[in-house]
């Protein structure tokens, strides 16, 4: 009976290990799928007209954008990142091919999407050229033009206008995705009015936006004289009270990069919370990559949202740079995120998907626009996980 209980633990023991050791990632899986990226995104370039956007692959179809839509600058500062690792010369030629067309946008304040189009671009530019005369006036630029959809009554940065007659001041959780272009022109430009700004909408969104399981809502409207919510519901979720996976994933992101640029407690307590919710939810699936909505109908057989679960392992690996006790949660999860996100479901063989790197995302089920389809931004999200860990191991 002993010798029977110990042969038992030795199994479980082994078991586990077994287990714990496949999710380890190691260097040169890091460097095969940053090598991928490069030559599917060498493909990419060429596919793509100069003057546009890739923007997704449906239907057969290669789908591009002008560089007015919200997701412009992703493919620019995922080649970027790519360049950063590479420093392949036809990465870096489509960086300044693309931008020639892209800076316009930081004069763009007809939506609140600047952070998305100049940050993720130029910013990622600028952190890996370190040229200050030539990017940071652009930030500038941008930044002004956000805060120019600031009001100070209200206290948030407007994301939406009255196109749906329920909104008065309509603001998305996205919305905290463009306070790190805030943050780094103030840091450039020491303008203060840029760093308020930052902090007042991410305190806002913090006490309005959450529920109290730390689920997010998606849309919050304010009254816009009193600076009261009046309405709060979904857009792109699966019902007014559910929690769309690629909200939570934007919450996430958006209270981390607040707490590394801030240092305030307040906002890594409140990335903690929301990373807990994200990964204890009962409706997680095994491998990490979210159903596209926590609450969507029919779960088990519910679409997956690879851009979610790229965000989310993304924001976790820095989260776990500050979260202690969680650290190592954090950082295997996204980990785990990441390999399965390489796996043949969800990554592309080359020259495939229309020379996306992921495949299965979801852009706005209830809207049916860009459903299991390759993103621009899942592809971003995942490069930047994969640059992070590439650092890190
Ligand atoms: N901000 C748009 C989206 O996440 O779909």
């Amino acid at each position: 009976m002993k010798k029977f209980s110990f042969l038992i633990m030795v199994a479980l023991i082994v078991g586990c290990t077994t287990k714990k050791d496949e999710k380890i990632i190691t260097k040169e899986f890091i460097e095969t799928q940053l090598n991928f990226s490069v030559e599917q995104y060498k493909l990419m370039a060429e596919a793509c007209p100069d003057s546009l956007f890739p923007r997704t692959f449906q239907n057969g179809r290669f789908v591009t954008s002008d560089s007015r839509w919200w997701c412009s600058g992703f493919y620019p500062g995922a080649l970027v990142y790519l360049y950063e690792y590479s420093k392949d010369n036809t990465i870096e030629a489509e960086i300044y091919n693309k931008f020639e067309y892209l800076e316009k946008e930081k004069l763009n304040s007809s939506d609140h999407d600047i952070g998305f189009k100049i940050n993720c671009s130029f910013g990622n530019m600028l952190r890996v050229t370190k040229d200050t005369i030539k990017y940071a006036p652009i930030l500038k630029d941008a930044a002004i033009s956000l805060l120019s959809r600031y009001n100070p009554d209200v206290g948030v940065i407007r994301s939406w206008g009255r196109w749906n007659k329920a909104w008065q001041y309509a603001v998305i959780i996205d919305n905290m995705m463009n306070l790190e272009l805030l943050l780094v022109a103030d840091k450039l430009e020491g303008n203060k009015e840029f760093y308020d700004c930052a902090i007042s909408h991410a305190d806002k969104t913090r006490e309005n936006h959450y529920r109290k399981d730390n689920s997010t809502w998606h849309v919050v409207s304010y009254d816009s004289v009193t600076g009261i919510p009046h309405v709060k519901q979904t857009h792109q979720g699966q019902a007014n009270e559910s929690a769309w996976a690629r909200g939570q994933a934007w919450g996430l992101y958006g209270y981390t990069v607040m707490y590394r640029e801030t240092g305030e407690q307040k906002y890594l307590d409140q990335a903690i919370k929301v990373a807990e919710y994200m990964l204890n939810h009962k409706n997680v699936p095994d491998d990490l990559i979210f159903y596209w909505d926590y609450d969507a109908k029919d779960i088990s057989n519910a679409l997956r949202d690879a851009s979610a679960a790229a965000i989310t392992a993304s924001a976790l690996i820095t989260l776990s740079e500050y979260a202690e006790l969680k650290s190592d949660k954090y950082l295997t999860a996204a980990k785990e995120i990441i390999k399965n996100l390489s796996s043949p479901k969800y990554r592309a063989e080359s020259g495939e998907n229309g020379n996306f790197l992921l495949k299965h995302s979801v852009g706005s089920l209830p809207n049916n626009s860009e459903v299991d389809v390759p993103l621009s931004y899942a592809d971003y999200y995942y490069v930047e996980a994969l640059m992070k860990l590439y650092r890190k191991i």
